[in-house]
């Protein structure tokens, strides 16, 4: 089975970024190996601190930014990161010739029951001009991603990666340590029968995905004249691995609960790398209103509505935005 390196050459990756991606990689992998400890390594429950968003930091959220800072930090490539669990960017070498953005632990609240949880990350050239402790640089729409993926630590432990040369699904072989290429060239089904999204949310949701999903609970008495079937994670790097195994649509809409907050998920870490790896798959992503990829981010924790999965449900589920019917 091929391995990652020979992916990544045959993919055109500059050699620098391949050494980039494989010390990420190195950290994911320790996290790995963090979370499988579970309470053996007292690394489950909350912290008595908060993010800069509010939420309450996970043991596990914590151990695992701290892992990928050191090891993006040491590597010498980076010269910023910014982190759901960092207030601000974290200023690396400033010689560094990329910027990382992550998700250190995506769908924390699942560690408590041994359940989905992963690591996204996006990677994108460090401008030039750019000090290594400003902000303003990781602020690119983005089609700027040079890279982008996610680490499912599952029963497998499972990378799904682009460069903008087709979305590769890889399995962590724990005897060697090694990356395997087990799904090359993912393609998301065009159509699909399966959906996503936390209903409990329905009475904050816009018109649009009220109609939307209304007719999907229809089914084959309803407008799209077939019975659908709904999953839901809570981690949204589970809901997006299945979506690209074997199709489905994925939403996380704007609600109305806190208009600060136009979403749950976040533009750097969470929408965008999610978005490449689903387009480079043949899928969609969009707000609703307009190519994820294409948003120009505001701030380093920017929230964005997200319609993700197979390109004909989410073209439907889009001109329900149009007419708002
Ligand atoms: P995180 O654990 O990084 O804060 O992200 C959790 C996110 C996302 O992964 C998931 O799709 C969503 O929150 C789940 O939200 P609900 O609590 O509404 O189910
Ligand atoms: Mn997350
Ligand atoms: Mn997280």
């Amino acid at each position: 089975m091929k391995r990652l390196n020979s992916q990544l050459q045959h993919d055109g990756a500059p050699l620098e970024l391949i050494l980039l991606i494989r010390t990420l990689l190195a950290g994911c992998k320790e996290i790995s190996f963090r979370v499988s400890q579970g309470a053996l390594a007292g690394v489950l429950g909350s912290t008595l601190s908060e993010n800069v968003q509010g939420e309450t930091q996970k043991k596990l959220d914590v151990i695992s930014n701290q892992i990928l800072k050191d090891t993006l930090r040491d590597s010498g490539y980076v010269k910023a990161i910014s982190s759901e669990e960092e207030d601000t960017v974290v200023p690396c070498n400033p010689e560094g010739n990329y910027l990382v953005s992550f998700d250190p632990l995506d769908g924390s609240s699942n560690t408590e029951i041994n359940s989905l949880i992963g690591t996204i990350f996006s990677i994108t050239h460090a401008p030039q001009w750019m000090e290594a402790d400003d902000p303003s640089a990781f602020l690119q729409p983005g089609t700027q991603m040079v890279a982008a993926g996610y680490v499912l630590y599952g029963p497998s432990t499972m990378l799904a990666m682009t460069t903008g040369r087709g979305t590769h699904i890889y399995t962590l072989d724990k005897t060697h340590g090694g990356f395997l290429l087990t799904h090359p060239n993912v393609k998301v089904p065009e159509e699909t029968k399966e959906f996503a999204i936390n209903t409990s949310n329905e009475r904050h949701w816009e018109e649009p995905v009220k109609n939307y999903i209304g007719d999907l609970l229809a089914g084959t008495e309803g407008p799209r004249g077939k019975d659908y079937n709904m999953r839901w994670v809570a981690a949204m790097v589970g809901d997006i691995h299945r979506v690209l195994c074997r199709g489905g649509i994925f939403m996380y809409p704007f609600d109305k609960r806190n208009p600060s907050k136009p979403g749950k998920l976040r533009l750097l870490y969470e929408a965008n790398p999610m978005a490449f790896l689903m387009e480079q798959a043949g899928g969609l992503a969009n707000t609703g209103h307009g190519r994820i990829m294409e948003v120009m981010p505001k701030e380093i924790h920017q929230r964005v509505p997200t319609i993700l999965g197979s390109k004909e449900e989410v073209e439907t589920c889009l001109t329900y935005y149009q007419t708002d019917k």
